[in-house]
């Protein structure tokens, strides 16, 4: 196998916690002998939790290791690639079994060769029905699937880790393994031994507690005793089990969904006490092991209600888990903190997003770069080169697309002078000669296939008269398709103070509003500096968020005494538009507005984000991090030497 083809790849996959529908699943199953009986339907989500592994194909074996989630490290496990071998150690039940049965199943149906996997960490606690088997089988699927360019769907890579799982003596359900959505809510429907998948689209922030009752549960007495009232019903109380895992079920799934996608927590979360009273008026008269008193005594405590809109058991129920609605993030730490002090219950967050709603990007570089002057006569400024705190040296405009991508953009435009185009798109696409590859070190060899990654998320829109940055964003409108779109300097450069990238807090924020408002990255000036900048002032909307009420472009000294002054922790400051934008698509009529009234001159996106905010409202984020600037000759050097500062 050529050497390429061996590249280590980062793999995370988290565990699931059933939201809605619990043993909703195997009943539908029963329709195999009675299809009077209503499919299963469940809700279930990905959690924040999970593994984390690098992997890559390797000749002949499987080669994993485990880190558990208390660090401890596994030893290493080692099985060649045969058939017969793998079959029989997944039989044994060990704790490599799911590993075994899933590479069996990948070996059978795709004549797979080895993969090693380095699980190098776990957070995912283990034997709390979060299916952290199912997760590890996922896990394996997949990086069969990547190691060997499969190309399997996510349906296929749950098929593959349930029967790698059922080719161990361990018995899972069939919705285990719809952690391979990731963090994402998935309704699952259980007819017979048919399964639907449908991921949701949340429509909001949903802050979920779950708490181990540290109670005990025997799934095996709960599972035989719902059971015994299928698949024909012998006695009302069986009709009532049916009634409340079939249509009850139906009807309260079916309503959660809606919850979710509405982004409706309050409701939700009352919709989630009514399912578990749904649950205890059905069910616990069959079997005792759902009294649970701890999960009722957690569930009515009167202080826990305070911080929560809702909540019911998790998995088979029992004194397993239990699982909040809560109202807020504050009152999510409020609730864990009690929890652990009153009746010692660990916990852990599970967050339920609205996803990113900004999918494009779009990056102008087709200016002059007067100011760089004479070295732009021989290269484009953004093919100057940074180096980063890895010590990586990178063109400008590589890590102008990665910001971009690091803030959820899966298309990036990038607008450029026509005669540039064969320069950037061998740089992206053109790919690395075969005898370079093999000299580069094992570091730079992923950068190239990051580079190539990167690549294929680029279009490049000519502008053949350099018109200015607004004229460059009105040549994208077709491309962004009337979308939100972030747009990103092609000269300036990042370095977040948080986890997430400056351009991910402007987008995020942007999200925050439901989409409704544009929002400028900006941040704090010298007075003695801002006639450079693009320049804003307004009335603070929240501890970081002016609702600008001033745009300016470039002011003078005494203007922006007179107009643009904020007042922030008791001074008198400024600030300025870092370039990092997130806009509604409505910027574009405003552009073409400006494009009608220039006269062939120059079209500059600030009139237009003027008039963006007289019409509709536009926000200011004071982002976490600094920015570079790369135009202009001494701030170039400066970047230089302080990029590569961490
Ligand atoms: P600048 O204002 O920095 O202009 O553009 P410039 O041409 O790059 O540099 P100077 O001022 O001549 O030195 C801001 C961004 O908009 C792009 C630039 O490439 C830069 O990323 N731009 C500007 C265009 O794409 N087209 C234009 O007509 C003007």
């Amino acid at each position: 196998m050529a050497a390429e083809d061996r590249k280590t790849f980062e793999l995370f996959v988290p565990g699931r916690v059933c939201l809605f529908g619990e043993h909703s699943d195997w009943a539908g199953g029963h329709r195999r002998t009675n299809s009077a009986l209503e499919p299963g339907l469940v809700i279930l989500c990905g959690t924040n939790q999970g593994m984390y592994a690098r992997c890559r194909a390797c000749d002949g074996e499987l080669v994993v290791r485990s880190t558990l989630t208390d660090g401890t490290v596994r030893e290493t496990y080692r099985q060649p690639m045969q058939l017969e071998t793998l079959q029989a150690e997944a039989r044994r039940g060990h704790f490599y079994s799911y590993a075994a049965g899933v590479a069996a199943y990948m070996l059978d149906f795709y004549g797979v060769g080895g993969v090693e996997i380095d699980n190098y960490r776990t957070t995912l606690p283990v034997k709390k029905g979060l299916s952290s088997s199912a997760a590890f089988c996922v896990l394996v699927a997949r990086a069969f699937n990547r190691a060997y360019s499969l190309g399997l769907t996510t349906r296929a890579d749950i098929e593959a880790a349930y029967q790698g799982e059922i080719a161990t003596p361990s018995r899972c359900g069939r919705m285990d393994q719809g952690c391979a959505y990731g963090q994402i809510p998935v309704m699952m429907s259980f007819d017979g031994d048919r399964i639907g998948v449908t991921p949701l689209r949340a429509g909001g922030h949903f802050y979920l507690l779950v708490a181990d009752l540290c109670g005990k549960k025997d799934t095996v007495r709960i599972l035989g005793d719902l059971n015994a009232a299928f698949p024909f019903a012998k006695s009302a109380r069986d009709a009532a089990v049916q009634q409340c895992l079939g249509a009850e079920n139906r009807r309260i799934v079916l309503r959660a969904r809606e919850l979710i996608e509405r982004g409706e927590a309050a409701a939700l979360g009352a919709l989630m006490s009514e399912a578990q009273a749904v649950f205890d008026a059905h069910l616990m008269p069959v079997c005792d092991e759902l009294r649970s008193p701890r999960l009722h005594a957690a569930l009515a405590d009167p202080r826990v209600t305070e911080w929560v809109y809702g909540g019911k058991g998790v998995g088979s129920q029992g004194d397993g888990c239990v699982q909040f609605i809560c109202k807020g993030a504050s009152e999510r730490v409020a609730l864990a903190a009690y929890l652990r002090q009153t009746y010692g219950m660990p916990c852990f967050e599970l967050d339920i997003r609205r996803p990113v709603s900004i999918r494009k990007a779009v990056i102008p570089v087709a200016g002059l770069g007067t100011r760089m002057f004479p070295y732009t006569k021989a290269v484009p400024k953004t093919l100057l080169p940074v180096v980063t705190c890895q010590g990586v040296a990178k063109p400008v405009i590589q890590l102008v697309v990665e910001e971009a991508v690091s803030a959820g953009a899966e298309e990036v435009a990038l607008v450029i002078q026509p005669e540039d185009e064969a320069r950037f798109r061998d740089f992206f696409m053109g790919g690395v000669r075969p005898d370079t590859f093999i000299k580069l070190p094992p570091a730079l060899q992923e950068e190239a296939t990051a580079l190539a990654e990167l690549g294929k998320r680029l279009t490049f829109i000519p502008q053949t008269e350099p018109r200015g940055f607004g004229h460059a964003v009105l040549l994208a409108e077709r491309w962004v398709g009337g979308e939100p779109f972030l747009l990103l300097l092609g000269d300036h450069l990042y370095r977040s103070a948080e986890a997430r990238s400056v351009a991910r807090q402007v987008a995020e924020r942007f999200q925050e509003s439901g989409d409704s408002l544009s929002v400028v990255g900006i941040y704090q000036e010298e007075l003695s500096r801002i006639r450079h900048y693009g320049t804003v002032s307004g009335e603070w909307a929240a501890e970081d968020t002016l609702q600008l009420q001033r745009i300016v472009e470039k002011p003078a000294e005494e203007e922006a005494r007179d107009f643009l002054r904020v007042s922030r922790h008791g001074k008198e400051v400024y600030f300025c538009v870092n370039g990092v934008y997130a806009l509604r698509p409505s910027i574009f009529p405003l552009l073409q507005a400006g494009a009608r009234s220039s006269d062939g001159g120059e079209i500059q996106l600030t009139a237009a984000l003027e008039a963006l905010r007289q019409a509709e409202g536009v926000l200011g984020l004071v982002v976490s991090g600094r920015h570079f600037d790369t135009g202009q000759p001494l701030l170039y050097a400066e970047t230089v030497a302080r990029f590569s500062q961490p």
